[in-house]
Order: structure tokens, then C-alpha cells, then sequence
């Protein structure tokens, strides 16, 4: 496709995003589960551009070791001091070369940008031959935002500043959302030329359309219909702001796909989730990271689930659920913590207060109140009893305990790994088990119980006596 020909992305993220109040780098803060300038580079990687460069600056180090973490291919570009969007973008001069023909400028606290939008910017640029071609948005507040300027014939002149603006050229509600494309040679000839003569002293990008126009070289604007695509973060107002329209957007396209979501207003999913039709998600539930849910699942409410697969038809109620694999029509909750390394296989049961570490269950097992399997390996049709725990650390490392099909722990029993308990093995409650079971055996493991006849009148007779 035409549009993606010789397209390089610069990403501007050097600033200090003073509003925020923070040491984490403005465009590290979090939407959903994901950083804000994820979703713009997320966005900018559909156009499958030649090569994405991240103006980097404050919080340099922590932004570039989140883009090698996550996004290897992308190329952070060092801007030590922040001297204005135009320095910015002036620092990729040594990157270009014949092969570049189209550059597309974006900030990295933009996360709501689509990438349809980017597209038709990039495409309509080439098609219209302009030197540069940018998005603009009407406003009813256009405050803060730089202003675009046109001459009668309604073609762009020049954006002015809000701080530079006369009060006429403030009640102009068109704005540069700082959404650019440019061809790279009318971009390069000319960013040299940008000064710093105006309020905050800083070589402003804004300024090279005014260039553009006294060269003649054609620059156009292309007016976004849904004005709230453009909206930039500068606080933690904003970051909430921009949150909920994030939100919004995910669960009506779920929504809209055939996901039951009964109030959209407490769910939270992330933009990476799957979600099938006829899955229901009740509220106060948040979904994240490479979660993929089956159909027919009903997801809350209170469910925490991050980068886990849930099987067709099961049932997740209160509960956390980390890095896990969930088979069909499982139970889960309420109260219940499943934490990495699980594998449930169809129909088990985890309860109330159970707690379920790097381990694999196997079919219509059961564990259902108060228990803790970790590192164990639990075949079919098993029953847990109340309160029983799989004693995994000695101290110095991690045991496994491996638990045959058809096998039943009775309550409040301790089984301190390694052990193995054979098919269709019966633990008595109560049992300390630190032997291996054979199959079929019964297992009893504790006191041997004594009743002391009138043991309890003559405890009673003593304890008067001592008044
Ligand atoms: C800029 C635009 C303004 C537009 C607004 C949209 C300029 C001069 N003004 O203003 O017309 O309405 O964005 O949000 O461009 N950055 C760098 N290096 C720098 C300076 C900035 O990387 O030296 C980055 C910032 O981190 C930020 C982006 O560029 O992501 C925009 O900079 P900011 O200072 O926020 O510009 P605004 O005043 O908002
Ligand atoms: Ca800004």
C-alpha cells in the first residue's frame, strides 16, 4: 500500500510534563494497564512505517529501558536539552536518508490518536503533494492549544502560540493538536531556519508552517471530526480524563462484538484483551494484559485476571487471577487467588480463600474452602478437603507434591512435599503426611485420641477448688 511507502514516525516525549508532579516520565503513566505512549506507538505501528523514532529527555533512562523491554525496533533519539518541539524534531536530520519521503509527527501523551487517522494524514499528504499537512480540531475551550491562522481563501498561514496570541487570534477555536505529516526534504531544508524570538523562547516546530508559506511550498490543515481522538495529557486531571474516553472506547468495542458488559462505567479492559461473544463481564472487574476469555464466560464481579486464558463457559467471581491458564467450565471464587503457573483442566472447583500456585488440576478436581496448592500436581476427580495445604517450602527450596486421580484429602491436612499420593489413596483429615501413599491405600497421620472418663467434671471440680 501506497501510504506506507518511505514513512518514518517521530514520537516527541522529551519533556518534563511539569503538571504531572512526578518522577516517572509523563508518558510512562499509565492508562488502563498500559503506559500512554504505548497506545501511540501501538497506533503508529499500523502504518507500518520504515522506522519509529522516541524523542527522549526527562526520565531518559527509565523511557528507554521501557521501549527496549517492549518495543525493541523502535529508536530512542537523545535530546539533552529541551529547547522546543522543532529542536526536537531537528535531531533526526543525521537519521534521514533518500529513502525517506514522508514524516509523521506525533507527542507521546496523545494515546487516544487512531490510527485511520494517521493514515488518511499520511495518504492525503502524498496524494496532495503538500510540503506539510496537519490535523486540526475545533474546540469549544481551545485554550493552552497553539491556534491555526488562515488567509481569506481559508488555507493555513502560519499557528500562533496561545502565549504569543493577540485577544482576535485567541477566540479562534481551530488548533494544532500537534498531529503533523511532512515531505522530509520541505522538513530538513527549512528546520534549521526556525528561531527562538517569541514567549517561551523555544524553537517551536509550530513556526515552519509560517516558512512554509513565505517559500510558497503548500501546506494544508485536515480537520478531525471527533475532536476527542486529540486530546493530550498534561496532569493527572487530564490522565483520568483521557482514561475514562480509553475505557469507553475498549469496552463498547467489546460491546459491539457481543460481550455482555453490565456496567462499562466499572470495568476495566485492557487493549490487548480478547474477549468472545456471549462472555459477560460484571462490574468492578479489570482484565489485563494478553488475557483471551472463551464464550460463554461471566467475569465478576470484583475479578482481577491479567495475562491469563479462561476456557468457554466458567465462572469467576471475586477473585485475582495472574498468569494462568483456566480450563472450561471451571468455578472460581469467590475469594480466591490463582497466581502464575496454574493450569486448570475442564469443571474444577477453586473456593473460598484458596490459593493456587504453579500447579496443574486436573478434571472435575475439586478444592473448595480454604486451602493452599503450590507446586502440586493433582490428577482427576480429586477432592480437597477444607483447610488442607500443600507444604511446599522447607525452608531452602521448593517441593512438589504429585496427588493420583480419584484421590480424597480429608480436611486440615498437611502434605509436606515431596510426596506422592497414589490413585484412589483416602487421607484421613487431620494428617500430617510426610510419606509417600501407595494407590488405593488409606493414609492416617495424626494423634492418637484418648477420652478421659468425667475428665471434664473432675477438670471443673479442681479449677472451683483453687478460688
Ligand atoms: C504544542 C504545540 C501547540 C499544540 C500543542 C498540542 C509547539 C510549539 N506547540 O504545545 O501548538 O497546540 O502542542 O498539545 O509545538 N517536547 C520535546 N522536546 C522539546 C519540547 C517538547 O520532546 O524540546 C515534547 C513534549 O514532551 C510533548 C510535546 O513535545 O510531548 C509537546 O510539547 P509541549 O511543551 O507540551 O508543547 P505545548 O506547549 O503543549
Ligand atoms: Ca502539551
Amino acid at each position: 500500500m501506497k501510504y506506507v511507502k518511505n514513512l518514518n514516525v517521530v514520537i516527541l516525549a522529551a519533556g518534563k510534563g511539569k503538571r504531572m508532579m512526578s518522577s516517572t516520565p509523563k508518558v510512562l503513566h499509565n492508562i488502563i494497564d498500559k503506559p500512554m505512549i504505548y497506545y501511540v506507538l501501538k497506533e503508529a505501528g499500523k502504518l507500518n512505517p520504515e522506522n519509529i523514532y522516541v524523542i527522549t529527555g526527562h526520565g531518559r533512562d527509565i523511557l528507554k529501558g521501557y521501549l527496549a523491554d517492549n518495543f525493541p525496533d523502535v529508536i530512542p533519539v537523545f535530546q539533552e536539552h529541551q529547547l522546543g518541539t522543532g529542536h526536537a524534531v531537528s535531531l533526526l536530520k543525521e537519521y534521514v536518508n533518500e529513502n525517506w519521503e514522508s514524516v509523521l509527527v506525533l507527542t507521546g501523551d496523545c494515546p487516544l490518536i487512531k490510527s485511520e487517522t494517521l493514515k488518511k494524514l499520511v495518504a492525503s499528504r502524498q496524494a496532495g503533494n503538500y510540503a506539510g499537512l496537519l490535523v486540526t480540531a475545533l474546540l469549544e475551550n481551545p485554550f493552552g492549544y497553539g491556534r491555526i491562522i488562515k488567509n481569506q481563501l481559508g488555507e493555513i498561514i502560519r499557528i500562533v502560540e496561545e502565549a504569543d496570541a493577540t485577544l482576535k487570534e485567541k477566540l479562534i477555536r481551530e488548533i494544532n493538536p500537534s498531529v503533523y505529516c511532512f515531505d522530509v526534504r520541505a522538513l530538513f531544508d527549512n528546520i534549521s531556519s526556525l528561531d527562538s524570538n517569541n514567549y517561551q523562547k523555544e524553537y517551536c516546530l509550530t513556526d515552519i508552517i509560517e516558512k512554509f508559506t513565505y517559500k510558497n511550498l503548500k501546506t494544508s490543515t485536515l480537520m478531525i471530526d471527533d475532536s476527542s481522538e486529540i486530546l493530550g495529557i498534561n496532569d493527572r486531571i487530564g490522565l483520568s480524563v483521557v482514561e475514562k474516553l480509553m475505557r469507553k472506547r475498549i469496552n463498547e468495542k467489546f460491546m459491539s462484538a457481543g460481550v455482555t458488559i453490565t456496567d462499562p462505567d466499572s470495568t476495566f479492559i485492557g487493549i490487548d484483551v480478547e474477549i468472545e461473544n456471549d462472555a459477560a463481564i460484571e462490574p468492578f472487574s479489570f482484565i489485563w494484559g494478553k488475557t483471551i476469555i472463551r464464550k460463554g464466560c461471566v467475569i465478576g464481579p470484583f475479578a482481577q485476571i491479567s495475562d491469563c486464558e479462561i476456557g468457554s463457559g466458567t465462572m469467576i467471581n471475586s477473585a485475582v487471577i495472574k498468569n494462568a491458564k483456566i480450563g472450561k467450565n471451571n468455578n472460581i471464587g469467590p475469594y480466591s487467588y490463582i497466581r502464575p503457573g496454574t493450569v486448570t483442566n475442564e469443571n474444577v472447583k477453586v473456593g473460598g480463600f484458596c490459593e493456587v500456585k504453579k500447579s496443574i488440576v486436573g478434571r472435575n478436581s475439586k478444592i473448595p474452602h480454604l486451602s493452599y496448592i503450590g507446586d502440586s500436581e493433582i490428577g482427576e476427580n480429586v477432592n480437597i478437603g477444607a483447610s488442607s495445604v500443600t507444604c511446599n517450602y522447607d525452608g531452602f527450596r521448593k517441593n512438589r507434591t504429585v496427588i493420583g486421580d480419584n484421590v480424597f484429602i480429608g480436611s486440615d491436612t498437611m502434605l509436606v512435599p515431596p510426596v506422592r499420593i497414589g490413585k484412589g489413596a483416602i487421607v484421613a483429615a487431620g494428617s500430617v503426611i510426610t510419606e509417600d501413599v501407595p494407590d488405593n491405600a488409606m493414609a492416617v497421620a495424626r494423634g492418637k485420641q484418648i477420652n478421659m472418663p468425667d475428665g471434664a467434671t473432675k477438670y471443673r471440680k479442681k479449677k472451683e477448688s483453687l478460688k
